[in-house]
């Protein structure tokens, strides 16, 4: 049974109090990370703050970082400088970043092996557009976007890391995506990985679904067979809706 992943996206919210107050009251009730992994994605200058004070049971981790290990790139953040605060996770790929600042999915894949290279676990966000799904061209896009993700990983690599379906139309809509939908996507995913690795590692890796997850909609999200975890954004910024999601994927494993 792969372990669910439950991640809280904060995006560019929360000042330093901000987070420290929500630290502060999650990091004691998360529950044993044998069985769920708990994580909070910051904006970067948080992750020490965080790292320190995460607990036993959650992990931290950063929403981008740079495929150059270091270098004349000003106002970016480095995998070794995340590995030096002892962050575990890192998001690659977020639709925002791809929509917003431009990143192609040679940069995702780039980003992809500077990750696997600094030891960092990467979640690798993929999903489409809505007039991708309009006109069925969804499982094309993905499959695009997954194997030149991958390009060049390797067996070993690939398997520890975690991918996120996000379609683009219901992030920060609050239009998610039916769980058959989700579930759906999710399932192909899997299928596209053992196109390019085998069956036991597309029967290992764990894939979340994100778009506007909520603790109203995670059950019968959690419920459906390829979805793994959830990448959530809006819904994880409040400390006693994370701990309810939390919970939710806890309650899955027993
Ligand atoms: P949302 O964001 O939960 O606010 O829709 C999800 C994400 O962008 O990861």
């Amino acid at each position: 049974m792969r372990k669910p992943i439950i991640a809280g996206n904060w995006k560019m919210f929360k000042t330093r109090d901000e987070a420290l107050y929500f630290i502060l009251k999650v990091s004691t009730q998360m529950p044993d990370i044998e069985k769920v992994d708990s994580v909070v994605l910051s904006q970067a200058p948080l992750l020490r703050d965080l790292v320190k004070r995460q607990g036993d049971n959650l992990r931290v981790g950063a929403q981008n970082l740079y495929f150059e290990d270091e270098g004349a790139f000003t106002g970016e953040v480095s995998g070794p400088l995340l590995k030096s605060y002892n962050v575990d996770y890192v998001v690659i790929g977020h639709s925002e970043r791809r929509n917003v600042f431009h990143e192609t999915d040679t940069d995702v894949n780039l980003k992809l092996h500077a990750a696997i290279r600094n030891e960092l676990i990467p979640i690798v966000c993929v999903g489409e557009h809505l007039e991708d799904r309009v006109s069925q061209k969804t499982n094309e896009v993905l499959k695009a976007q997954i194997t030149k993700a991958f390009e060049n990983v390797s067996r070993n690599d690939a398997q520890n890391v975690v991918i996120a379906y996000e379609p683009i139309w219901a992030i920060g809509t609050g239009r998610t995506a039916t769980k058959e939908i989700a579930d759906e996507s999710c399932g192909y995913i899997r299928s596209l990985m053992k196109e390019l690795y085998d069956e036991p590692l597309a029967q290992t890796i764990r894939i979340q679904y994100g778009g506007s997850v909520k603790p109203e909609n995670i059950d019968e999200l959690l419920a459906m067979e390829n979805i793994d975890g959830a990448l959530i954004g809006g819904a994880s910024l409040d400390p006693d809706k994370f701990i309810t999601m939390v919970k939710a994927a806890l309650k899955r494993t027993e």
